[in-house]
């Protein structure tokens, strides 16, 4: 009886959850609040993350230039799956690199290969995901090899990046950013190469994660004396959302441009004057983060684990001349340190704001118009899970 009360405690109170949600995703932005702070914290709420707007949307899992040649092939684990993203020679696949046998890895890691072998029990299959070799078989009655194919998540290539939808129900994802790919077309992402990673574990929120990173307000405390003084929080913007993306700029004070660049990396030769004044956030919903800048792409993947933990991998995406300038190794060491600090300065205050959001007395916080992008994320979660309209992207 009583666990029977416990189960419809919780079910009410993720009711009540989603209807506070639902009323958040329809504030206009000048009445914008964040979430109820249980959008952080319930499990239960993550599970219908979990289904609704991870597994159903898009996720950013490799880069072309990290698989150029046929066999290469890069191992990950996401969502409770575990992928293969390999060149076949042909295109790039996402396969579940889970064995048919007995469900060993068929690969780890990163490499070259002709054919997967299982390590457990030798079953190997081509690059294109087809048994060819299951060793001592011969007396199971009715196996046929040539009927058994590792899974094949839906996948598509964007701007050289590699996603994954894992329903296989999103909308295609080419054309829903083809303004992006245009807006975005002097960084020739496609042609940038992976240059060095940061990785950090996370114990926030993936939307902690997201907000943060899009919008410039924090500026003014914890990059007080970081980006502050170059890039004012007082004049960085967002732009009025797209349905599959949006953007905004952390603007450098005039007085600044266009020095405020000179860290020793050469820009991009196809960036303009304007490109040079300020430096993008862009957000494909729910998570691929690009911050541009006008000598590297950060690239920003976030992969939620549980309701409080998120790992972010900082990847500098960088133009293929930059890596064989001589003096590479050193410029990107500085470069990697600068970043690694800025990041910290982040990953500190929102370790406490998730730990914050557990308190029994916080509620829904009021939204600064520099946090435009919080409110668009906001419809945009209230859309996924509790099936608002969006008819409020622009103001
Ligand atoms: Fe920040």
């Amino acid at each position: 009886m009583g666990a029977v009360k416990e189960i419809e405690k919780a079910s009410s109170g993720i009711d009540e959850l989603l209807h506070e949600v639902q009323r958040i995703g329809a504030l206009p932005l000048q009445r914008a609040e964040t979430l109820p702070p249980g959008a952080y914290t319930s499990q239960a709420f993550f599970d219908l993350e979990v289904k609704h707007v991870f597994k159903a949307g898009w996720t950013s899992v490799a880069h072309v230039s990290q698989l150029p040649g046929t066999g290469d092939y890069l191992s990950l684990n996401w969502l409770g799956e575990q992928m293969v993203v390999v060149n076949d020679g042909a295109r790039i696949r996402v396969l579940s690199r889970v064995c048919l046998h007995r469900w060993a890895p068929i690969c780890e890691g990163k490499g070259n290969t002709s054919t997967f072998v299982c390590p457990f029990h030798k079953w190997s299959y081509t690059l294109e995901g087809r048994l060819i070799g299951a060793p001592l078989m011969d007396q199971a009655e009715s196996f046929d090899p040539a009927s058994c194919t590792l899974p094949e998540f839906r996948s598509e290539v964007v701007d050289g990046f590699v996603f994954v939808n894992v329903d296989g129900t999103a909308d295609p994802l080419g054309p829903a950013v083809a303004d992006m790919s245009e807006a975005l077309a002097n960084y020739e992402l496609d042609r940038l190469v992976a240059g060095s990673v940061l990785e950090y574990e996370c114990k926030f929120n993936w939307k902690i994660m997201v907000e943060t990173f899009m919008e410039c307000y924090h500026h003014i405390g914890p990059h007080a004396d970081t980006f502050e003084p170059d890039f004012p929080a007082k004049i960085s913007y967002v732009e009025d959302s797209r349905l599959a993306w949006t953007r905004g700029f952390g603007v450098a004070r005039p007085e600044v441009v266009p020095d405020v660049w000179d860290v020793g990396l050469p820009r991009f030769p196809k960036i303009n004057a304007k490109e040079c004044e300020a430096f993008g956030l862009y957000l494909i919903y729910p998570f691929h983060m690009l911050a541009t800048f006008p000598d590297r792409v950060v690239w920003f993947q976030a992969q939620p684990v549980g309701p409080d933990v998120t790992l972010l991998r900082c990847q500098q995406m960088l133009y293929p001349d930059t890596k064989a300038l001589p003096d590479f190794p050193k410029m990107m060491e500085i470069q990697d340190k600068t970043f690694d600090v800025i990041n910290l300065e982040d990953i500190s205050v929102n370790e406490k704001q998730q730990i914050g959001a557990k308190s029994g007395f916080v509620k829904p916080g009021r939204l600064s118009h520099l946090e435009k992008a919080i409110w668009q994320l906001n419809q945009y979660v209230a859309h996924k899970i509790t099936g608002t309209s969006r008819t409020l992207l622009h103001r």
